[in-house]
C-alpha cells in the first residue's frame, strides 16, 4: 500500500520548497479557481492522486482543463510536486488534505466539470467496507459539486468494489450512467505501468462514468 511508503529526501524537499508554489492550503471557503489558474477553464478534481503519474499525464494531455489533485500521502504529494516542476504544468495544483473535506468546503456547488477517483483504497476485508470512499453520502456530495453534464469517473481493480460503486452511484438520483453498466476506459485515463502489468496477468479493471443530470 502506498500509505506505508517512507518519504524520500527529494520528496520531502519538494513538499518544503514546491508546495508553497504549486500547493493550495486547505481552506474552509470555496477556492476561486479563476484567480488560482489565471483563466476561466473547466475544473477537474482528482481524489487520491497517489504518486501522481496518471495525474501529470492527464494534465499534460489536456492543457485546456485545470486540475486539482487532492492527496493525503506525503510521498505522493512530494512526487507529484516534482512532476509539476519538472514538466512545467501550469494547469495542475495540489491540495494536501482529506478529499471529502476539500469537496465539501473548498469547492462551490456546481463548480466542477469532472471528478476522478482512480483506484481508491479497496479496503478488501468485509468489516472494513464501510471505510470505502464510495458510499451514498459521497455520491450525493460528488453530484452536488458537479456542474450539470459534469462527469464522475471512477476506476477500480477490485470486482466487489466495482459492483458496490455501480450500485451506489446508480442509486444517486442526480447521476446518470453513461454506459449500460461498466464503461469502456475513457481516453483521458491513461494506462499505468501497474495496470498494464495487471492486465497482462489477466486482472481486470472496471471503469464507471456517470454524468450529472
Ligand atoms: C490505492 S491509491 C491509488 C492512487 C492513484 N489514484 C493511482 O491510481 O495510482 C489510493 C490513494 O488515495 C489516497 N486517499 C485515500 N483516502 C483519501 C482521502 N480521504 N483524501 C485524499 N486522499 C485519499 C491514498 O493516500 C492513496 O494515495
Amino acid at each position: 500500500m502506498l500509505r506505508q511508503g517512507r518519504i524520500t529526501p527529494a520528496q520531502q524537499r519538494a513538499c518544503d520548497e514546491l508546495y508553497p508554489r504549486y500547493g493550495i492550503p486547505y481552506s474552509a471557503a470555496p477556492v476561486d479557481a479563476q484567480a488560482l489558474f489565471g483563466r476561466s477553464a473547466p475544473l477537474v478534481l482528482e481524489i487520491g492522486s497517489g504518486m501522481g503519474e496518471t495525474t501529470a499525464a492527464i494534465a499534460r494531455a489536456h492543457p485546456g482543463t485545470d486540475y486539482l489533485a487532492v492527496e493525503v500521502h506525503g510521498p505522493g504529494i512530494g512526487s507529484l510536486l516534482r512532476r509539476i516542476e519538472a514538466e512545467r504544468l501550469p494547469n495542475l495544483r495540489v491540495v494536501r488534505h482529506d478529499a471529502l473535506d476539500v469537496l465539501e468546503h473548498m469547492i462551490a456547488d456546481g463548480a466542477l466539470a469532472g471528478i476522478y477517483l482512480f483506484f481508491p483504497d479497496p479496503w478488501p476485508k468485509k468489516r472494513h467496507h464501510k471505510r470505502r470512499i464510495v458510499q451514498p453520502a459521497f455520491a450525493a456530495l460528488a453530484a452536488r459539486k458537479l456542474a450539470p453534464g459534469g462527469i464522475l469517473h471512477a476506476a477500480t481493480d477490485w470486482q466487489d468494489y466495482a459492483e458496490q460503486m455501480l450500485a451506489v452511484l446508480g442509486a444517486e438520483p442526480l447521476l446518470e450512467n453513461t454506459a449500460a453498466g461498466f464503461a469502456p476506459r475513457p481516453e483521458h485515463r491513461p494506462l499505468t505501468k501497474f495496470e498494464r502489468r495487471g492486465l497482462g496477468l489477466g486482472h481486470a479493471v472496471w471503469d464507471l462514468v456517470f454524468r450529472r443530470r
